[in-house]
């Protein structure tokens, strides 16, 4: 299933030094389904993730917990990232980590080719530096402080003290991109996306660009400036030279030519660095541009921004724990439009999952099953001649399907969900309005019986097929219990845009026993 186009898809890579939260495995598992549903597609798809590990901000929390930065950043991965996959049941091709040899040698290659082609100078700085974001904060995102900060400058992001820097800098000549920024905006207007998104980036880059200080003298903790060993890269270019690294630059040119560009999602906290810093920089590299920036919103926890500085973190497995992993996975694709902010609360959580996935969906595939048991001894019947209302169903699969997977190339999720859905919604009333029930008592029935269990098995087939990149694990439970595994394979190798296409499921199956995909939860 690889012959398709290519479609290469990346996380942010993430502070280890933060314990993943659910802002983490937000865009994580957003990034997760989009390259599921891509990849069940047969499109060429790689999926990116990994962690940042260099940096000031590293080098601090390693030195007060005693131990050396390395030492650090592998017991949080090891600890807490790459669990957090498992977590959320992520099937990722890739993970990387800037620590590794890899991705250090040709971060010093592509720097090294900026400076040869000139983009390079050094020079003096003197500005506020916040740790929090490991950026030199331009005017707008500095405000005074108050409290114990009073009469300090602090950071509008992490409300914490700022701190003036003054060495000397090698800059990377940012300035010059302006006009081909502007350009690429123009020309390619999807490149950043949502429209608002677009719309900051471009008032910020039409505002005017200033140079780029690309290297740190004041410690150690990063990838050495290729012609001066007392610079480290500054961790944001080296951070984002993961996504080119991670694909064979510098390295293999045939793995480079397949992947890059990449679509990347992020945050709107970071569009600046991805949708202006990260192009201009492989522009000057004489590189493609990747093929779009994505900045989704952010999760909103008691109307602030959930984080970890502000005491407002949630473990990921706070909820899967309690909920499983898809229902976490459906709630923060479903519930929130992408590209905007949205509150998390425990009662919206759990309302969504009792209505939405244990009554809707769950109850749906328990009781066809159920009846596909009790009235056919276990085999999928076959569908006599269809009536209006059987061909009503079988139209709202085409369009759900076709509309699902038009949302998903616009990165709208939540669209395509709610496209889904009007499947799970109509067949739940077409089986209250069919009443099979009621047609099992009359053995002249036998025939309309079959159709309308025909069609509510048909329909859990797209059902499962369309929602396996959202729910891997309820949908694969729901596969088996149809009898498809066996007459038609394993439901990831479904071909997703095919999923519409009526009348996949073979009469004659047989269904297994289905226990309830979203059981009663016990707290909340
Ligand atoms: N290391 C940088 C990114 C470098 S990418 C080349 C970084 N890391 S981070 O650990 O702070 O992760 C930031 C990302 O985590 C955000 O861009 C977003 O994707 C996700 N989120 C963190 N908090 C979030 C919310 N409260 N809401 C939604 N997403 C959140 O920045």
């Amino acid at each position: 299933m690889t012959s398709g186009r290519s479609f290469y898809i990346t996380t942010p890579i993430y502070y280890p030094s933060d314990l993943p939260h659910i802002g983490h495995g937000y865009t994580t598992v957003a990034v997760d389904t989009l390259a599921r549903w891509h990849r069940q597609a047969g499109d060429d798809t790689w999926m990116l993730t990994g962690t940042d590990e260099h940096g000031q901000k590293m080098l601090r929390a390693a030195a007060a917990n005693n131990v050396t930065p390395q030492e650090w950043v592998d017991k949080l991965v090891t600890e807490s990232w790459f669990p957090l996959l498992e977590t959320l049941d992520v099937a990722n091709d890739d993970f990387i980590r800037t620590t590794q040899p890899r991705h250090e040698e040709r971060v010093q290659q592509f720097v090294q080719a900026l400076f040869d082609r000139g983009y390079i100078y050094a020079g003096e700085y003197e500005a506020l530096y916040c740790v929090g974001c490991e950026e030199f904060k331009p005017e707008a995102e500095i405000v005074d402080g108050t409290g114990p900060f009073e009469g300090l400058k602090v950071c509008a992001i992490h409300s914490k003290p700022l701190e003036l820097l003054q060495e000397k800098n090698y800059f990377f000549k940012l300035s010059e991109f302006q006009d081909r920024l502007l350009e690429l905006y123009k020309t390619e207007p999807d490149f950043v996306r949502p429209e608002s998104a677009r719309n900051e980036v471009v008032s910020f880059v039409r505002s005017g660009l200033k140079d780029l200080s690309i290297s740190r003298s004041a410690f150690d903790w990063g990838i050495t400036v290729p012609w001066d060993s007392s610079h480290v890269i500054y961790v944001w270019v080296d951070a984002l030279l993961n996504y080119a690294t991670a694909v064979g630059y510098g390295n293999d040119p045939e793995q480079f030519a397949r992947r890059w560009p990449a679509f990347h999602v992020v945050g709107k906290d970071i569009l600046r660095f991805h949708a202006v810093i990260w192009p201009a920089m492989l522009m000057a590299a004489g590189l493609d541009v990747p093929r779009g920036v994505f900045a989704h919103g952010w999760l909103l926890v008691g109307g602030e921004k959930m984080s970890k500085s502000k005491l407002t973190g949630i473990a990921p497995t706070e909820i899967t724990d309690v909920f499983g992993s898809d229902a976490y996975r459906f709630y923060f694709l479903s519930a929130i439009a992408f590209g905007q902010d949205g509150s998390f609360s425990w009662e919206d959580l759990s309302a969504r999952y009792q209505a939405e996935l244990a009554n809707g969906f769950g109850n749906l595939a328990s009781r066809s099953v159920a009846m596909i048991e009790k009235y056919f001894d276990g085999v999928v019947p076959s569908a006599g001649t269809y009536a209006e209302g059987d061909l009503a169903i079988q139209k709202i699969v085409a369009d759900a399907a076709a509309a699902a997977d038009a949302a998903v190339e616009r990165f709208r999720i939540d669209e395509a969900i709610a496209a889904i859905w009007t499947i799970v919604d109509a067949l739940n009333g077409y089986i209250t309005e069919n009443e099979p029930w009621a047609l099992a008592k009359d053995e002249a029935n036998r025939e309309r019986l079959g159709t309308v269990l025909y069609t509510a098995a048909e329909g859990l087939r797209a059902l499962a097929v369309l929602l396996s990149p959202v729910m891997p694990a309820s949908t694969e439970k729901l596969w088996i219990a149809l009898g498809a595994a066996e007459s038609l394979g394993r439901l990831v190798d479904q071909p997703l845009r095919e999923a519409g296409a009526w009348g996949a499921l073979r009469p004659g199956s047989t269904v297994s026993a289905l226990t309830p995909l979203f059981p009663r939860v016990e707290q909340a």
